[in-house]
């Protein structure tokens, strides 16, 4: 049996890498590579530091408005589907390659996966939200990383194909903690754990509205010198058009931004992390590191039930006030999984599968 990978940014080759290794194990796997991240250290460090399989298919779409980049992403992925022909397609997350990998799969009848299903931020302004409900919406089989992900696809009437199969993310943290420990990106920077604050920053909400992106630069700027800050390129983009790259880099470490082996060991011997990342919140909580969130909601709700994890939105003060003083509970009750999610999800693939619930028939005609 044949199953496609299809990958196109930075969180979708963390999450495909241990979903592949479990797929490699009784399939067939072609992974397609949207080309929607490109710069080295937003994709090809991903593939040689943490050994996912070179792609076999990459498309080179590269960045566009959203319409044409999915529009673009979704005449690629589907010449290279009925070349391939396979039986399976898998999508990961909630970007525009998730989304148009998911349509592009739908509209030729493949069975398709999607890995973290049923998340909500029930925030239709996000792209992610929108992307997140249509490829839930068309999937066959839906991988759930935590039980509120069931309720709220439960709560939109999707109830078949539904599985709790734990987070891969948890998979791919247990398959690189090892490996990292050979960075030597403490040293590089100069930090002593639990010394620093760890911050990322790149979601649309806030680098496109420069109110919200001033009063956070703003708020990392008083935090001052051990903050440090591998910056999406997108951030640095709006950071230099509005002419607060310079010193905001007089004024905290900015780096570019790192691998994941360089990442899991700044998120875990960091004192608090200040995010508005997914996969960030959900690691700081896995790390025990507390986490304050650079937005007014968040998809993962157990982080922040928890008392791991604080909104602070894009206030400067409130940011300011919970870097320097939130304190969690000693204890943690949620968990995201137990690292088996990548084979779970291989095994579902293969009993629906051979259960002769996949879909099937003139699948590939062209018109
Ligand atoms: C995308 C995802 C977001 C995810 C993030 C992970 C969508 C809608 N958004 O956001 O959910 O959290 O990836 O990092 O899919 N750019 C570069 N080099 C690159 C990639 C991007 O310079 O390698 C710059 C370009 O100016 C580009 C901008 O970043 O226009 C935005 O890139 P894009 O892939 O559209 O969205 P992200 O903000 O990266
Ligand atoms: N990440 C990384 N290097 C960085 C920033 C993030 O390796 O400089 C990793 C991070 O550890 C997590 C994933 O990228 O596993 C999260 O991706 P991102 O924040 O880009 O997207 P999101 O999760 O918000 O969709």
């Amino acid at each position: 049996m044949k199953v496609a990978s299809v990958v196109g940014a930075r969180p979708n080759f963390i999450k495909l890498a241990p979903v592949s290794r479990a797929l490699r194990e009784r399939f067939q796997e072609v992974i397609v590579h949207t080309g929607q991240h490109y710069d080295y250290e937003m994709d090809r460090i991903f593939f040689e530091e943490i050994g996912i399989p070179e792609p076999d298919h990459h498309l080179g779409v590269g960045s566009g408005s959203h319409g044409r980049q999915t529009g673009e992403m979704l005449a690629r992925i589907e010449d290279v589907l009925i070349k391939e022909e396979p039986d399976a397609v898998v999508v990961f997350g909630d970007t525009n390659t998730t989304l148009a990998g998911a349509l592009a799969a739908a509209k030729l009848h493949i069975t398709l996966v999607h890995v973290e299903a049923g998340l909500r931020s029930y925030d239709r302004r996000m792209p992610e939200e929108i992307n997140r409900v249509l490829v839930d919406h068309c999937s066959d089989l839906l991988s759930c990383p935590t039980e509120t992900a069931v309720d709220n696809l439960r709560r939109e009437g999707i109830v078949d194909g539904v599985y709790l199969t734990g987070d891969v993310m948890v998979d791919a943290m247990n398959l690189c903690m090892d490996i990292s420990k050979r960075s030597t990106i403490l040293e590089r920077l100069e930090l002593r754990p639990k010394e620093y604050i760890l911050a990322t920053l790149h979601r649309a909400e806030n680098t496109d509205d420069s109110e919200r992106l001033r009063e956070i630069i703003g708020a990392f700027e008083d935090i001052g010198s051990n903050l440090v800050f591998p910056c999406h390129p997108r951030t640095e983009r709006r950071l230099r058009d509005l002419g607060l790259w310079d010193s905001l880099k007089e004024r905290i470490k900015v780096i570019k931004p790192v691998g994941y082996l360089d990442m899991l060991q700044l998120e875990m011997n960091a004192l608090r992390i200040l995010t508005d990342s997914g996969g960030v919140q959900k690691e700081a909580y896995i790390f025990r590191v507390p986490c304050v969130t650079l937005r007014e909601r968040t998809e993962w709700v157990e982080t922040v039930n928890d008392g791991w994890n604080v909104l602070a939105g894009a206030s400067r003060e409130s940011i300011v006030r919970h870097a320097r003083g939130f304190v969690p509970p000693r204890s943690q009750t949620h968990v995201f999984g137990d690292g088996e999610a990548g084979r779970r999800i291989a095994d579902l693939i293969e009993s629906f599968m051979s259960s002769g619930r996949g879909c099937s028939g003139g699948r590939f005609a062209a018109s």
